[in-house]
């Protein structure tokens, strides 16, 4: 199962960016306890970080002809701002779980909103690199249970 995961803006910085909110974890190492959860659930992920909506844009609309079944996606800003990858979100034809390292409802006003959660499966927010991996099983599991369904 080919499953493609986005992380958005800034998140490139994570470990020394605001670690008190998002940890001090990399995105490197993040990514790698992603790989080690794939690994276990017979998975295989395509991986990309950009802080460009239009990259982010154009990855979620090539996901299915790349073969990919699913996307996990961290918009980052682009979450509360991003009509865009909502759009994208709803038109590439894909399950896709969005997650949050941080719980985006107990911060400022605006985080509470997200476009692309409204395309989502469903969120999980606020459980740091736990969200990613909550957020990589409950994909699998989704597409698991659509299979059976076919
Ligand atoms: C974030 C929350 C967003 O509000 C913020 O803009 C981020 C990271 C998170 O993972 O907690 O860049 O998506």
């Amino acid at each position: 199962m080919k499953l493609l995961v986005l992380h958005g803006p800034s998140l490139d910085k994570l470990g020394t960016r605001e670690p008190e909110i998002y940890g001090s974890l990399s995105l490197g190492e993040i990514n790698a306890q992603l790989e080690e959860t794939a690994r276990q659930r017979g998975a295989e992920l395509t991986i990309l970080q950009s802080n460009h909506e239009g990259v982010l844009a154009d990855a979620i609309l090539s996901a299915r002809e790349n073969g990919n079944r699913g996307i996990l996606m961290n918009p980052a800003a682009y979450s509360h701002t991003s009509i865009a990858l909502l759009d994208a979100i709803r038109a590439c034809g894909l399950p896709v779980v969005e997650v949050h390292l941080s719980n985006i409802h107990a911060r400022e006003e605006f985080r509470r909103h997200s476009y692309t959660a409204m395309g989502a499966v469903g969120v999980v927010t606020g459980f740091g690199v736990d969200s990613y991996i909550a957020g990589l099983h409950l994909l699998s599991a989704r597409i698991q249970q659509l299979d059976a369904r076919d």
